[in-house]
């Protein structure tokens, strides 16, 4: 196995001053606690920050460090303006809340950005320092999420992993973030992108076709020449441990105290960070509202609420503290006794052993998010209970909801529903309780931690990075073209010549591409030819008065010269294409921004200017129609960038090479350039030794690779230098 080297915010471990001592303690939250263990078995080491060391003298910081180093720790310290602006900031201010689907919780939504992107880059350069070559880095969670990007740029051939622990929300919601595309970008670095569940996965890649226009090809996106893999890795926890502790005489002790004291009670119990993402005030209410309708439950039931103090100096934390004081004493008020309260609330963490306890003494568990990435409580809670019983209630709204199906789901904003649930549970028959605890162990035990670090590393070791990036670029097309002394160029227009427009007509060619192509055309030993999908009419009116090669419609009408006529292949016919017009003309009227272009042989749907993924969704059903309609015909479909085109079989831009190559000296180099699907067939016809250069970051069986019309100019005027 590689070296790993572990990426968080967070240490596993944080250091606390208070007053003249200092102690290393369990950090909080799913991430830090979840891989722990795998991180101890390994021999990599784990780079993040360890909170607040400001306060401690130089000989307290020795240590510190020391301690830390024997763990394989690697401190990277924040300063108090980066506590303040990149981690409660943008990293729980922004990202946070709007990943949970709270955006009315976001002050500005371009709040703090510099400061997180400058500590991202901190973060780059301090992996990058620590790595060595042949190691595997994984960058974990929504507060490094430019990390991934920044280390493709500082390694280029590094295995980089990433892997998001919250929820990747609707791209109605992330849309809303100004820095949206760097973003994106910034997780694109990697080679494998992990979410917990396949809805999250659903939503990052119909976030990336609409605001980066990059398709998802099954489970892994083309960028820059990478693939980048996608894919659902739901995280578990360590269950073989929470299983063992379960069964320790101390804990059990500790179990049959608290029934003890709970003596003819039912015990419900609720473990969380103090979150507002968590749902505590409407399971609170859910509570209340069961005594409220059942007089005959007051006095027998009590409600264990643990909540873990978590970033304690955002202000909502703070309200949310305060709204949970206030509706635990309502309830505690209303209906408490002398003898006891029915809500037993307790702010402050607890170690594992002591939530075993309390997970092994619950008759209901309450796991009632708003919204949680995945919710490890929930699967812990079945992992510490081997009597194979206990009610786990769960919200449809957490990720493990995906995987623990027996569990009770409710829907945390449905408070009536919620308190018939837990008086359902609590009624529940012992052989059903049994029979959903044995499922859901069964479930949690097959998919533990060590299961998940393993199936997400084996898929990332399994993406064909190398091959990919060994593609040559811009520099080394020069090369070969400028080696060579006689040369045919076949260019592509659209996307390759010209960038992309909302309509095809807007494209027109400026006066440096023109001037560029006709001294191209003037060079010794030099002929150019466009290769393109447009009607003869257009190419003529743009670029007529050039001494260049027009082939139109994808070689199904040619022109060698100015003035010289337009010839069309032999044996199309244009009848057939009537057969296809009533489809596209249904598909244009119902995709908003939509439109049919007709041709001479062909007819083309259009869809760039609809919503993207709409448009893309509807495209494939278009070709699936269409090859119903169009079985028996000699008419073929054609996907292109945004179009979907149908023309005379056998009408591509192959058919060109020929007659592009016609008394040709032999030696001559021939060079394709595109950037589009249409333009593989043309690389595809080109004799060996030619060289075929793709414009862009799509899948291609081109030997070269530039980066879209900017480069494929500077390839071409580089020519010009000789
Ligand atoms: N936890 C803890 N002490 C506590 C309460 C919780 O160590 O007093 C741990 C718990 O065992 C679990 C993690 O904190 O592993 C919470 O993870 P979860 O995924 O449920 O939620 P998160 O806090 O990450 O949002
Ligand atoms: C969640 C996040 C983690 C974070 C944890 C605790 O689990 O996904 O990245 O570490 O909460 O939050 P904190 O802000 O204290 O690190």
């Amino acid at each position: 196995m590689p070296r790993l080297l572990l990426v968080s915010n967070r240490l596993p471990v944080t250091v606390k001053a208070e007053k003249d001592q200092v102690s290393v303690v369990r950090s909080p939250g799913g991430l830090a606690t979840g891989l722990s263990r795998p991180h101890e078995r390994s021999s990599g080491v784990w780079i993040g920050w360890p909170g607040d060391v400001s306060r401690l003298s130089a000989a307290q910081r020795t240590r510190v460090e020391s301690q830390l180093s024997e763990l394989r720790l690697v401190p990277l310290h924040l300063s108090p303006s980066e506590v303040s602006r990149y981690y409660e900031g943008y990293s729980n201010r922004v990202l946070w809340p709007l990943f949970h689907y709270l955006p009315d919780r976001v002050p500005r939504q371009d709040r703090d950005w510099e400061a997180y992107a400058k500590v991202n880059e901190r973060f780059a350069d301090l992996v990058a320092r620590h790595y060595q070559p042949g190691d595997t880095i994984w960058v974990h969670d929504y507060q490094l999420m430019l990390v991934p990007g920044l280390l493709r740029q500082r390694l280029p051939e590094a295995r980089i992993g990433y892997f998001l622990h919250i929820p990747f929300p609707s791209s109605e919601l992330f849309r809303s973030l100004p820095h949206r595309a760097e973003l994106l970008r910034g997780l694109l670095g990697a080679d494998l992108v992990g979410f917990h569940t396949p809805s999250y996965v659903h939503h990052f890649s119909s976030t990336l076709l609409r605001l980066l226009g990059l398709e998802t090809d099954i489970d892994h996106v083309t960028y820059e020449g990478r693939s980048v893999r996608l894919g659902a890795f739901p995280m578990g926890i360590d269950t073989a441990s929470f299983e063992s502790l379960a069964h320790d005489a101390g804990v059990l002790e500790e179990v049959r105290i608290t029934r003890e004291r709970s003596a003819g009670q039912r015990l419900l119990v609720g473990i969380d960070r103090l979150d507002y993402t968590k749902g505590i005030p409407r399971r609170l209410l859910a509570v209340q509202r069961l005594l409220e309708r059942e007089p005959t439950l007051r006095g027998r039931l009590r409600f264990i609420q643990v909540a873990v103090p978590s970033r304690t100096a955002v202000e909502d934390y703070a309200a949310y503290r305060d709204k949970v004081d206030e509706l635990v004493g309502r309830i505690n008020g209303l209906y408490g006794s002398v003898h006891n309260v029915p809500v037993h609330y307790l702010y402050r963490s607890f170690n594992e052993r002591q939530l075993v306890g309390l997970y092994r003494a619950a008759d209901v568990m309450l796991v009632t998010p708003i919204r949680d990435g995945m919710n490890l409580v929930a699967k812990e809670f079945c992992a510490a209970r081997p009597d194979e019983d206990g009610v786990l209630i769960l919200s449809e709204f957490a990720g493990a909801a995906t995987e623990l199906r027996e569990a009770v789901i409710v829907n945390p904003y449905d408070v009536e529903a919620m308190a018939d649930t837990i008086h359902r549970a609590l009624e529940m028959p012992v052989e059903e309780r049994r029979k959903r605890m044995q499922a859901l162990r069964a479930q949690v035990k097959s998919r533990d931690v060590h299961w998940w670090v393993s199936h997400f590393l084996d898929t990332l070791q399994s993406v064909p990075t190398p091959t990919v990036r060994s593609v040559p670029g811009a520099a080394e097309a020069i090369a070969r073209l400028k080696e060579s002394p006689r040369r045919v160029l076949l260019l592509d227009y659209d996307g390759t010549l010209v960038g992309y427009t909302a309509r095809p007509e807007q494209a027109v060619p400026d006066p440096e591409l023109k001037k560029l192509l006709a001294r191209l055309a003037a060079l010794p030993d030099t002929s150019v030819h466009i290769v393109s999908g447009r009607f003869r009419e257009k190419l003529e009116e743009w670029l007529g008065d050039l001494p260049v090669g027009l082939h139109a419609e994808h070689g199904l009408w040619s022109r060698s010269g100015p003035g010289a006529p337009w010839r069309m292949l032999e044996g199309v016919s244009p009848e057939w294409k009537e057969r296809a017009r009533p489809l596209l003309d249904t598909f244009s009227s119902h995709v908003p921004g939509s439109f049919v272009e007709e041709k001479t042989a062909s007819l083309a749907w259009h869809y760039r200017q609809a919503d993207a993924g709409y448009g893309s969704w509807q495209a494939r059903e278009l070709r699936l129609k269409l090859c119903d309609v169009l079985a028996d015909s000699p008419l073929e479909v054609l996907p292109g960038d945004k179009v979907v085109e149908v023309r005379p079989r056998g009408v591509q831009k192959g058919r060109v090479v020929a007659q592009a190559l016609e008394g040709v000296a032999p030696g001559t180099l021939v060079a394709a350039f595109g950037d589009d699907r249409t333009d593989e067939d043309l690389f595809a016809a080109l004799p060996e030794g030619s060289l075929s250069v793709h414009a862009g970051g799509k899948t291609s069986r081109a030997t070269h690779r530039v980066n879209g019309s900017v480069e494929v100019r500077k390839v071409l005027a580089a020519l010009l230098e000789a």
